[in-house]
């Protein structure tokens, strides 16, 4: 955005010019001032350059002003960036971004500003002074370092930009805080500086003098790419003048004025002008850029020609005639290279005049030679960063420069592209489910996600990273099932999990699904809830006989749940003032713990149990597996199935306490005036809640759980109409009725049960599947389970809906009181997905993982109409 708004500040010219006499034009400036408070824009008195404070390009660092002494009103020629600073205590690399407008292939010229100014109160002396470096994109810039605290440092770079975004990155490096005050952008002609030698090198500014002027500011309004000159001469230099017309637009170059029309000769005509320096590092590059143009009437007979040297050697091949016309920009074509510079201007033999150098720029090729990072892992990482708001200085490229990565990534960098290997997101505040972003990352080897709060399920789509070998999601909240693509990685030993059980399956419990470990899974389901019931049976021998002793009451339920004395549970119930539902097993109370949370619970009548036809053998280690398997069944947890919040177990009473769910049970619901405000989108979400509960149940849970009495009854709705499913396992724990039924009678609710398990007793999950089906019916038709017809035979919903859905008539099936408002095609796929689950044979049956994922489709084409 802000980025923009500099492209605006042009506009903001055309005021100026009531003020200024020369109006620069701003256009495509990038002008920022480092550390100013949020949406201030201020215009520099001297330059005219308007200023943007810097929040719209960074998002790390602390605003600081710089103290007193350094800054206005004291210092009145202190440039205006310089007043404040933005300091980066926080991260080893911090990266402003920038957003030019045309940024693809164009050349930009690049100044950051330093003053340090005693901003952080430490003194300001020498010791205290940071050093720092400074990156342009992925490869090195410059060092930053201060010889005293008023020192105004400026770096300044050219280079071509190959993408949108220009980052400017401070690095740390563990000599102090590295802090900035101002940062600009400007466009300048991409045919010059540096299309010789193609655009993978940047040039970085060695030194920009205009010679033979003293008096300016260096930095000139005229000057269209905003460039600092300095005013340079030496004691044997003289300085000439013009105030005649020098086109400066013959080239691209574009020298100002100011700077063009002064110029630099030797006091005697002979000597050269020489310009000596030395370079730290022996393998730099420079090129130098001459401007030369003339400045004095020539004669006839006389002449004015120039050759220029380096180290000896002649750079030009022709002599130089500067033209009293125009500008005109010379530059080595091969790099000069080694220690030591000498650059000497010198005048030819046949020249009857001195040389002059009316300004020179060096500067020093900076390779651009540090790869980027792939820009799918770039935007992967970008799309996981926005999606869990990451609070880490995550700034510029990930895994460039090599020194410092991205905090908690590591990179491989052997390809052209780097790409990231390794993310630690531990202990992050990641929230939510697992982005598919991360699927984007194909190199991943490693990825720590633990102790965050992610929830839902664990993704299938995980296992599509071919090179992961270690995942951790430990501390997190995952429901659901470890996918089998990802089991069968583990079992393979490619990939090391480590997650908690106690949401999880436990992957070396979680087998693959196929048909024949199904059916022995379901038969080992249906022993352990037999088993269960045996167990109950011996416990409540025992714990009678325990009474008797007068021994305190033993643990049943796990520790981990909440365990509540005879007078909590009065209190909690407020004395069991509100009865919300009765069984056969007693009567459900609401209730509300201390921190509001409404609760239901389920009073046990001791005489629930008393016809119970009690085995006589008991022994210690059957009762251990009952608290074993108990705990299994209570541990099982998931969005769409109703909780278990905890319990009781004293000498008076026994109850269960569950989770509240404010609108009651689908079956109710339905039947009530609300039935009419349950939209078909409602219903879906109720269908499609409801089948992830079952689904879990089946397929998240080993040995998967059969419920068994699946029915709108069972299905509970809380007061965002989130649909889960209740009584689960546990109703076997704690039959309804006649205990002694569940050996050898059929289990279920008329209406629901699977003719093919009345037939055999064969039970397994289809068996669930078939009442979901009936569910499903209920649903769309606003029908029980059992439907009255006119002539007063009661026949299955099932038998209610088959002659429309043979003949196609939609209107006959659905509820009246949706009045047609309802796609259609989401409404036959979904008596189409209804009607697989009622087939007479099991196995012709959807699997639950089917079902969803059919009404997720169903979901998907209403709201495709609603839209
Ligand atoms: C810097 O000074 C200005 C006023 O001169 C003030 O508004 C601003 O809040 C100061 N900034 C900081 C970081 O102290
Ligand atoms: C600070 O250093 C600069 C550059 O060396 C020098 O020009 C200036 O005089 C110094 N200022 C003070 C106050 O020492
Ligand atoms: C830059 O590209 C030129 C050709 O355009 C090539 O000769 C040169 O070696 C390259 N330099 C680097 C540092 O890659
Ligand atoms: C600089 O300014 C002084 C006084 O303002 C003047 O005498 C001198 O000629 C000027 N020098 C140049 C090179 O313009
Ligand atoms: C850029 O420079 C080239 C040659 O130096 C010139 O022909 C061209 O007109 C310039 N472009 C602009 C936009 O000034
Ligand atoms: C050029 O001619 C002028 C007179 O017109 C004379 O004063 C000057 O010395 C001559 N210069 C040279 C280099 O011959
Ligand atoms: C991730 O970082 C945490 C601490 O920041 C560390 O304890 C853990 O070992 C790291 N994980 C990996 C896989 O290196
Ligand atoms: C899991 O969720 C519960 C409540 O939904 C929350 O209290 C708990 O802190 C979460 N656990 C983690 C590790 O985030
Ligand atoms: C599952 O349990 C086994 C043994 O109890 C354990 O070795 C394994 O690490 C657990 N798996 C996970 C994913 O926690």
């Amino acid at each position: 955005m802000r980025a923009n708004r500099s492209l605006y500040l042009g506009i903001f010219c055309a005021l100026a010019t009531a003020t200024l006499i020369h109006c620069q034009s701003q256009t495509g400036y990038i002008s920022i001032d480092c550390g100013t408070p949020l949406n201030e824009v201020d215009r520099d008195i001297v330059s005219g350059i308007y200023y943007a404070s810097d929040d719209a390009f960074i998002t790390t660092g602390v605003n600081f002003n710089v103290s007193e002494e350094y800054g206005y009103p004291k210092n009145l020629n202190l440039p205006y960036v310089l007043g404040d600073v933005r300091a980066f205590p926080q991260g080893n690399r911090n990266c402003y971004s920038l957003k030019p407008s045309k940024a693809k292939d164009n050349l930009y010229l690049i100044r950051a500003s330093f003053m340090h100014g005693n901003y952080d109160g430490s003194g300001g002396n020498e010791k205290a002074l940071p050093e720092f470096d400074l990156y342009l994109n992925v490869n090195f810039w410059s060092t930053v370092k201060f010889k005293n605290a008023s020192e105004q440092v400026n770096k300044e770079i050219l280079t071509f930009s190959d993408s949108e975004n220009i980052y400017v990155c401070l690095v740390n490096k563990g000599k102090g805080t590295p802090f900035i005050s101002g940062l600009e952008l400007r466009p300048v002609n991409s045919s010059i500086y540096g299309t010789e030698f193609g655009r993978n090198v940047s040039l970085v500014l060695f030194k920009r003098w205009d010679t033979g002027y003293l008096n300016g500011t260096g930095r000139y309004q005229n000057d269209v790419y905003d460039r600092i000159w300095s005013p340079y001469t030496q004691v044997s230099w003289i300085s000439t003048k013009t105030d005649a017309y020098i086109d400066i637009f013959q080239s691209g170059y574009r020298p100002p004025d100011e700077v063009i029309k002064t110029a630099a000769s030797p006091e005697n005509d002979d000597d050269p002008m020489e310009l000596l320096w030395t370079s730290d590092d022996p393998n730099a590059r420079f090129y130098a850029y001459l401007y030369f143009a003339e400045l004095e009437t020539i004669e006839k007979n006389e002449s004015r020609k120039i050759k220029i040297m380096w180290n000896g050697s002649p750079v030009s091949e022709t002599p130089i005639v500067p033209s009293s016309k125009y500008s005109m920009t010379f530059s080595n074509s091969r790099a000069f290279t080694g220690k030591d510079h000498l650059i000497s201007v010198e005048k030819t033999v046949d020249s009857t005049l001195a040389p002059i150098l009316n300004a020179i720029e060096i500067f020093t090729v900076q390779s651009l030679d540090e790869f980027s990072t792939a820009i799918e892992d770039v935007q992967a990482i970008e799309s996981i960063k926005s999606t869990y708001k990451v609070k880490k200085v995550w700034s510029g490229d990930p895994c460039s420069p090599r020194l410092f990565p991205w905090e908690g990534i590591g990179c491989s960098y052997n390809n052209r592209n780097h790409q990231i290997k390794s993310l630690n997101l531990s202990s992050s505040g990641l929230q939510g489910p697992i982005a598919l972003a991360f699927r984007d990352i194909s190199l991943l080897e490693s990825l720590d996600l633990s102790n965050n709060d992610l929830h839902e399920n664990v993704p299938e789509f995980l296992a599509d990273l071919k090179h992961l070998k270690f995942l951790n999601l430990k501390g997190n909240n995952f429901t659901g099932f470890i996918p089998k693509s990802l089991l069968k990685k583990i079992k393979a030993g490619v990939l090391v999990l480590s997650a908690d059980d106690q949401n999880l399956c436990n992957s070396s419990s979680c087998q693959d699904k196929n048909k024949n470990n199904m059916v022995v899974a379901i038969v080992v389901a249906t022993s352990v809830i037999f088993l269960l019931v045996v167990l109950v049976i011996i416990w409540i021998v025992l714990r009678q006989r325990k009474r008797g002793a007068n021994s305190g009451p033993r643990p049943l339920l796990p520790s981990g749940k909440r365990r509540f004395t005879n007078s909590e549970v009065s209190s909690i119930t407020n004395n069991f003032n509100k009865v919300i539902g009765k069984g056969g097993f007693g009567i459900v109370y609401l209730g509300s713990l201390e921190d509001g949370t409404q609760i239901a619970v389920k009073m046990i009548k001791d005489s629930s149990f008393g016809k119970s036809n009690v085995p006589s053998s008991s022994s210690s280690s059957s009762s251990k597996q009952f608290q074993v398997e108990a705990e299994l069944l209570l541990t099982v947890h998931h969005r769409n199935l109703a909780s278990f919040v905890g319990y009781c177990d004293d000498d008076r009473s026994m109850a269960l306490i569950y989770e509240y769910m404010a609108n009651g049970n689908l079956q109710d619901y339905l039947s009530s005036e609300n039935a009419e405000d349950l939209s078909w989108e409602k219903r879906l979400h109720i269908a499609i809640d409801s089948a992830q509960g079952l689904e879990y149940l089946h397929h998240g849970c080993r040995p998967p759980i059969v419920h068994r009495d699946v029915k709108t009854a069972n299905i509970l709705l809380n007061d965002n109409l989130e649909a889960k499913i209740a009584d689960f396992g546990v109703s076997k724990v704690f039959p309804e009725d006649d205990l002694s039924q569940v050996e050898t009678a059929v289990m279920g609710t008329p209406g629901y049960i699977d003719p093919e398990y009345y037939r055999t007793f064969m039970l397994n999950e289809k068996s669930d599947v078939y009442s979901f089906g009936v569910v499903l019916l209920e649903l769309i038709t606003g029908q029980r389970a059992i439907v009255k017809t006119e002539a007063g035979d009661k026949i299955s919903v099932v038998h209610y809906v088959e002659p429309f859905f043979e003949t196609g008539e939609l209107d006959g099936v659905v509820d009246p009181l949706l009045r047609g408002d309802f796609s259609s095609d989401s409404a036959w796929k979904f008596v189409d997905v209804a009607m697989s689950c009622v087939r007479d044979r099991g196995y012709n049956r959807p699997t639950m993982n089917h079902v969803v994922s059919e009404l997720q489709q169903c979901l998907a084409a209403e709201l495709s109409r609603e839209s």
